[in-house]
């Protein structure tokens, strides 16, 4: 049985991923959260690992607050940056492999096409920088048996994302503002879980990078649109430029990720975003899951 560590639990994708466990009986999962194993402890990480052994270990630990990180950059290279490292080390010694989960923020956002595994990095916040410095501390510590998926605009029934937040606001306000010229495409965090479990249960393990989202490609303000739609709101949305919406950190204005790589070594097959919205939005609604933490 496959013993996998998944760190980080009760974020959006530990959270997806403890949800899948059910339906994956060949595997042993353990689930720690913050308080269970705090990744920014070496230490704790390298008992952690002596006490329990896995085979894998998925790392959705991460410091996610963008613009917050901005005046505590401290601890963002910490969690970010230094403890991928810590994960790596202490896998390589325990003969365990990594999957670790990078950001679309590691790029500047200057592309006009989808952007490749290996084109040139170059952060423009201190969240992006920090995760950049995870995936480097994590390759160098073992190159053999660390695998990086880099994702974006992550969204779920858990915790705090742009489809709850944009739910919340239409149904408060008779209209809202949204950011027209950033383009991406958004990932449910579900899929991306299935994505992970399909990487450990494949045949062959093999080690990089390589970029995952949902299937699309489209602005902040087509997602609040076709939220809208779907849950039936009067509330008004209007586009906006990136310039009427001014945040500490600056967001990339392009973060399209070509999928190509991980769909041929894998054998993957990706969701169309709308269609897993459509999943989202009917678990989100049906359940009462919104007020979800
Ligand atoms: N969200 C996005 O839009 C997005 C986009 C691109 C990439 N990603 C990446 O995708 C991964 C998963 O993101 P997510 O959306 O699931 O994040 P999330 O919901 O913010 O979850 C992150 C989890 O990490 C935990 N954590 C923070 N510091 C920790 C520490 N020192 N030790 C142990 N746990 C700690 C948090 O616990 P607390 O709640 O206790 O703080 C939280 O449960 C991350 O690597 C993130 O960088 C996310």
């Amino acid at each position: 049985m496959k013993k996998i560590l998944v760190t980080g639990a009760n974020g959006q994708l530990g959270r997806e991923l403890q949800i899948l466990a059910a339906q994956h009986p060949a595997f042993e999962f353990i689930f720690a959260d913050r308080s269970v194993l705090p990744i920014d402890d070496q230490q704790a990480i390298s008992d952690f690992f002596a006490l329990h052994q896995p085979a894998w270990c998925i790392n959705c630990a991460a410091y996610t607050a963008v613009d917050k990180a901005e005046s505590d950059k401290e601890n963002a290279f910490r969690i970010n940056g230094d403890a991928p490292g810590w994960l790596a080390t202490a896998c390589r010694t325990a003969d365990a492999r990594l999957i670790h989960i990078s950001t679309d923020y590691v790029f500047p956002g200057n592309s006009a096409t989808p952007l490749k595994e290996n084109d040139t990095t170059g952060p423009i916040n201190v969240y992006g920088a920090s995760k950049l410095e995870g995936e480097r501390r994590a390759l160098e510590q073992y190159p053999d048996g660390t695998l990086i998926i880099r994702t974006s605009w992550v969204y779920s029934e858990y915790g705090n994302n742009f489809v709850k937040t944009m739910i919340k606001l239409m149904k408060a306000r008779p209209a809202i503002n949204v950011v027209a010229d950033q383009f991406g495409s958004p990932t449910y965090a579900a899929d991306l879980a299935a994505a992970i479990l399909h990487i450990v249960d494949a045949p062959r393990f093999i080690p990089g990078i390589f970029h995952y989202s949902d299937e699309g490609r489209i602005s902040w303000y087509d997602f609040a649109v076709a939220i809208k739609g779907r849950i039936e709101s009067a509330c008004a949305v209007n586009p906006i430029p990136t310039s009427e919406f001014p945040t500490p950190a600056t967001r990339p204005s392009f973060s399209l990720l070509d999928k190509t790589l991980i769909r041929h070594t894998y054998g993957l097959s990706i969701p169309d975003w709308q269609a897993s919205l459509d999943i989202c939005l009917f678990r989100l609604l049906s359940n009462d899951a919104f007020t979800r933490s």
